[in-house]
């Protein structure tokens, strides 16, 4: 009876191949409202246009810099970029801290420290009073109007993480022309073409939309496959309401959808002895490392209880098997969501070109994705089963917001001197 209790919970966390078609398209709607002029301002997925319009082709050189301000600490890099016979990159970097009551101070405080951190690490690197072109990267939503938006320095380029990722690819595969992050959040970018990309003007070419799918179904259109699970993680969370396919599906979260299922379990006497523990209730305890340990095929049961023990959770052998079981379904659900945004993404970029079938790079980063056992192969899967007519190709990559940041203020260099 216990076993078939638990079956029931689980069950409207297993996507159908019908419903997973039903996120692909609902996902298409939804770029497509955000691409448009009419639908931009009320669309949750905002499409917003990087002024990106061209991926590497190996002919870029030179050194630049780049700034990665990401999470509690900010990088300042040097990039030499080569090409002929010793292409390639070359990187240097330091790491700086950013004080509190700087990160909560005003803009201008902020700027005038990053200032000073490129002045201490240019002096570093022997290269006082150099001024280099420069790529900055933030990996938060960040509307621009334009790529190298105002600042005291020779600022080439703003760059959002996923691109990065995409540019960071593109440099090793000309067809890389998808990025997309599955770490503590989601987010995907892919080159769409000019005509559609209506809140910029001009029609020739293409340029790479920094879709920011996190926030897809904020206007509820997510609801019928949302979980009693998942309104009390958007409920509990820092932004109820917002970044609802993010919650869905992305490290930060997964984890907590997990912990509510097991206090659900707990409560209706069907793990942990019907213990609630105080650990239990503590947000957060199921990182995506943990989460990755427990479904690490290699792992002995014993070594789950290990996982959980060290957790502060004391469990019996069945108790390991069954949170094991909640985990795999989680991050099942979540590698399908991913995929299934993914198919639409790769589709649209065929059909925008009329194609039959469309070979494409996507460049992935993000601990989801690289620590998971089994997050990259069901999300590869579901890409393949739902968008048929694509030839998909996954490849990783390494410190996009760096090395990408740099390449992307590489091509436009080479564009902005091709023009002169
Ligand atoms: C990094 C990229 O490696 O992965 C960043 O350089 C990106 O640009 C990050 O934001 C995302 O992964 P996670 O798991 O740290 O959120």
């Amino acid at each position: 009876y216990q076993h078939r209790a638990r079956l029931k919970t689980l069950e409207p966390l297993k996507l159908s191949r019908e419903q997973l078609l039903e996120v692909k398209r609902r996902m298409k709607v939804e770029m497509e409202r955000g691409l448009s002029k009419e639908t931009h301002a009320s669309a949750p997925v905002k499409m917003l246009p990087t002024y990106v319009c061209a991926t590497p082709d190996g002919t870029e050189k030179g050194d630049f810099l780049a700034l990665d301000l990401g999470g509690t600490n900010f990088r300042v890099l040097l990039v030499r970029v080569r090409n002929g016979k010793r292409r390639g990159v070359e990187m240097h970097n330091k790491i700086y801290s950013i004080p509190q009551d700087i990160m909560h101070g005003t803009g201008d405080e902020l700027f005038d420290h990053i200032v000073q951190c490129i002045a201490d690490f240019l002096e570093y690197m022997g290269m006082k009073g150099v001024s280099l072109p420069l790529g900055f990267t933030f990996s938060f939503p960040c509307q621009q109007n334009r790529l190298d938006e105002e600042f005291d320095l020779d600022v080439v380029a703003v760059v959002n993480d996923t691109v990065g990722t995409m540019m960071t690819c593109g440099y090793e595969d000309p067809h890389c022309e998808v990025g997309l992050i599955v770490g503590t959040g989601s987010n995907a970018c892919y080159m769409e073409e000019m005509r559609n990309v209506e809140l910029v003007e001009g029609e020739e070419g293409r340029m790479c939309v920094n879709t920011e799918w996190g926030a897809f179904g904020d206007n509820g259109c997510l609801d019928d496959f949302c979980t009693e699970f998942d309104v009390a993680v958007d409920e509990l969370s820092l932004n109820p309401g917002k970044q609802r396919f993010e919650k869905m599906m992305s490290g930060m979260y997964l984890g907590e959808i997990v912990r509510n299922i097991l206090i659900d379990f707990t409560k209706r006497g069907l793990l942990f002895r019907g213990r609630i523990s105080e650990r239990l209730k503590t947000r957060g305890i199921f990182e995506t490392k943990f989460l990755s340990q427990i479904e690490s095929d290699c792992l002995a049961l014993q070594q789950v209880r290990a996982i959980l023990q060290h957790l502060g959770l004391e469990s019996t052998c069945d108790d390991s098997i069954i949170v094991k079981e909640v985990c795999t379904v989680v991050a099942q659900r979540a590698a399908q969501l991913c995929g299934a945004g993914m198919a639409a993404v790769v589709d649209k970029i065929r059909e925008n070109r009329g194609l039959d079938t469309l070979k494409v790079t996507v460049g992935v980063d993000g601990t989801l994705y690289k620590l998971h056992p089994h997050f990259a192969k069901v999300m590869r899967e579901t890409v393949k089963d739902l968008a048929p007519k694509c030839d998909v190709s996954f490849l990783e990559s390494e410190d996009g917001s760096g090395k990408g940041a740099a390449l992307i203020t590489a091509v436009a260099c080479r564009i902005r001197e091709a023009g002169q």
